[in-house]
């Protein structure tokens, strides 16, 4: 198995801190990044050196472009990276949805991952290799009353991927992902109880990554589901 470098967009809880273990587990390395000090720092502590977890909201091109030139010096380009941190506006109908609150969702779940490829994606084209995930939802590609911003922005993913893919070259690949359904922080927000009668970010991470790591160029522009979604 070769050792591949993992870089993981909300990697400090959710399904992005869960393919961080499992992908250190299964010896390759992990770049991760999210908002919350505390959790980046307790990251840290358990999971050392080649591994790098930084504090970076994805939102500000400004943060990601130095994240990705420290990271890029340090490692190199990523061999897949997923664009997995994303938020869900609270359930409310979309006239009730507060302006800064739909914008948040917006500059998060859709320039979040522009800011991401902007700033990692040329090393990947200049090496020939890489796979970049962007992480979809099943309302990238259906909808339900009460999250219309988000659907929004995970149905722009799926277009923003579709394009990107027809732009790059030969030996990469852009895919988007519909995770399934999993009981996260995400999951709660939305489903309230019901959240609980879903597997764990844990034991969905067992299937999900072996299936990342198998992603490559002929993948390239595929709209995928993650094994049992
Ligand atoms: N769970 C599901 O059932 C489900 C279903 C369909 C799709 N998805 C998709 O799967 C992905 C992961 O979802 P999840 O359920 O794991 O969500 P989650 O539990 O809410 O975790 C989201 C992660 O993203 C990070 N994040 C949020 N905003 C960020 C920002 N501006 N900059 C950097 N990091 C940020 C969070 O960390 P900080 O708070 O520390 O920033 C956290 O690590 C998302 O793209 C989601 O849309 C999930």
């Amino acid at each position: 198995m070769s050792r591949k470098i993992v870089l993981i967009t909300g990697a400090t809880r959710g399904l992005g801190r869960a393919m961080a273990d499992e992908f250190v587990r299964q010896g390759h390395t992990v770049l991760g990044c999210g908002r919350s000090e505390k959790a980046i720092e307790q990251l840290r502590r358990q999971v050392g050196p080649p591994h790098d977890f930084s504090v970076v909201d994805v939102a500000s091109d400004e943060q990601v472009k130095a994240w990705a030139t420290r990271l890029l010096a340090s490692h190199g380009p990523p061999d897949l990276l997923l664009n997995n941190a994303a938020v869900i506006n609270r359930n409310a109908r979309l006239w009730e949805v507060p302006a800064r609150d739909f914008s948040q969702v917006i500059d998060v779940n859709i320039k979040g991952i522009a800011n991401v490829i902007r700033h990692f994606v040329p090393a990947m084209i200049k090496r020939q290799r890489g796979v970049i995930v962007n992480f979809s939802s099943g309302w990238g590609r259906s909808t339900d009353a009460e999250v219309a911003p988000y659907c929004a922005t995970k149905w722009a993913v799926e277009g923003l991927t579709q394009a990107f893919a027809q732009e790059l070259p030969s030996g990469l690949a852009a895919v988007s992902l519909n995770p399934g359904i999993i009981n996260t922080d995400m999951l709660q927000s939305c489903f309230g109880g019901f959240a609980a009668a879903y597997p764990s970010p844990a034991e969905w991470a067992r299937s999900a990554v072996p299936f990342l790591l198998d992603l490559g160029p002929r993948d390239n522009g595929k709209q995928l589901a993650a094994p049992g979604a």
